[in-house]
């Protein structure tokens, strides 16, 4: 049997910080209603130049330094991003490109903030199958340049940023144990960017209608998050053969810390078994799980043969969770 297992972590944001008290500047907003309702204190921006592509790279880089991969050998490169810098070619040619990584099948993902559990769960497959020894994920969203920062109902949410992992083939039973990946038919509305795409091409009309942003019904998503998130990690643990307890630690998506907690209780582990990181990222999207998952291992939460679930939800509205035997 031959399992991927994941042998390098890299993560990247801009260097630009958006505090709440920026956006009291910009909306009608506090920062005692976004840290109450939302756990957020700062968000990354992405800077002049700043892609979803270029921040992928750095992500990427480390990740290849930690495993000691050289983008040569790259077989399938993945991107998980609902923000890629242009229709087309997709993120994951540009990245290919500033890369070198000549030998790679270059994809885009887009699951929106589930994105790096599909991504994921792409990559697993293609070495778990054989054929691929060599696979790097990414998750890298850049919303900030698909936010209107007139409605403060999405702007105070969302920040930028990547992060990357590698996947290398292995006898050894490790990485990805188990996966569930689902929609809620009839959502999409809920949360979408309606411009900009072949429904509604870009016009002056489309501009006018401000279709190039997004626009989210939040207590509703909340509501779809809360509740999918927690079935589909009790999900993937069972299909490991695993009980809650035997999780060392939980990495869900970094959307609002009050779903987070939820999720907490839900699963009854203390929150020293939940990384919580969206005080300083707000919800960077695909980027939110492979960034955490960085920190977590920074922090030494994760240890060679640690089970660490990770559970995400978004647009579509799409969820994504996978249980993980950290490998390295
Ligand atoms: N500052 C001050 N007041 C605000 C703000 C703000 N930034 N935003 C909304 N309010 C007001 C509303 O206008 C409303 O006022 P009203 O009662 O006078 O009408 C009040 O606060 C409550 O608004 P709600 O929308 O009900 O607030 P809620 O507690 O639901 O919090 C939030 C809103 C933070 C958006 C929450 O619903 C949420 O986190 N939703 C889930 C988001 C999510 O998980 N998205 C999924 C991933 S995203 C992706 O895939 C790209």
């Amino acid at each position: 049997m031959t399992y991927a297992a994941l042998t390098g972590w890299g993560m990247y944001v801009p260097e630009r910080v958006l505090s709440n008290a920026d956006l009291e500047r910009i909306v009608d907003t506090s920062d005692e209603w976004i840290v109450q309702r939302t756990g957020i204190r700062e968000r990354r921006i992405a800077g002049p130049g700043e892609t979803s592509a270029t921040m992928g790279v750095r992500a990427a880089r480390q990740a290849l330094d930690r495993a000691g991969v050289d983008p040569r050998d790259i077989d399938i490169l993945v991107v998980a991003t609902s923000t890629p810098d242009q229709l087309m070619p997709s993120a994951a040619c540009v990245v290919q490109t500033e890369l070198g990584a000549v030998r790679a099948g270059p994809m885009d993902v887009n699951a929106a903030c589930s994105g790096f559990a599909y991504g994921l769960a792409v990559g697993t497959q293609f070495v778990r199958s054989g054929t691929s020894k060599t696979v790097l994920v990414i998750g890298t969203d850049t919303l900030s340049r698909f936010l209107n920062y007139q409605d403060r109902g999405t702007c105070i949410l969302f920040g930028d940023g990547a992060g990357a992992v590698v996947l290398q083939a292995t006898d050894e039973p490790t990485g990805v144990l188990s996966i569930d990946l689902g929609a809620i038919p009839n959502t999409g509305e809920m949360l979408e960017i309606p411009g900009g795409g072949s429904a509604h091409p870009a016009s002056p009309e489309t501009l006018d209608q401000k279709l190039h942003y997004m626009t989210m019904q939040g207590r509703e998503v909340f509501k779809h998050a809360v509740r999918a998130m927690g079935e589909s990690t009790l999900k993937v643990i069972a299909d490991a053969g695993l009980t809650p307890d035997q999780v060392s630690l939980l990495i869900p998506h970094q959307a609002n810390i009050r779903i987070i907690d939820a999720m907490a209780k839900r699963l009854e582990l203390p929150m020293h078994q939940v990384f919580v990181n969206i005080d300083r990222y707000g919800n960077t999207s695909a980027a939110s799980i492979p960034i955490a998952m960085c920190e977590a291992q920074e922090a030494g939460l994760l240890k060679r043969g640690d089970h660490l679930a990770i559970t995400a939800f978004g647009g579509g509205l799409t969820w994504g969770s996978a249980l993980i035997r950290w490998s390295v």
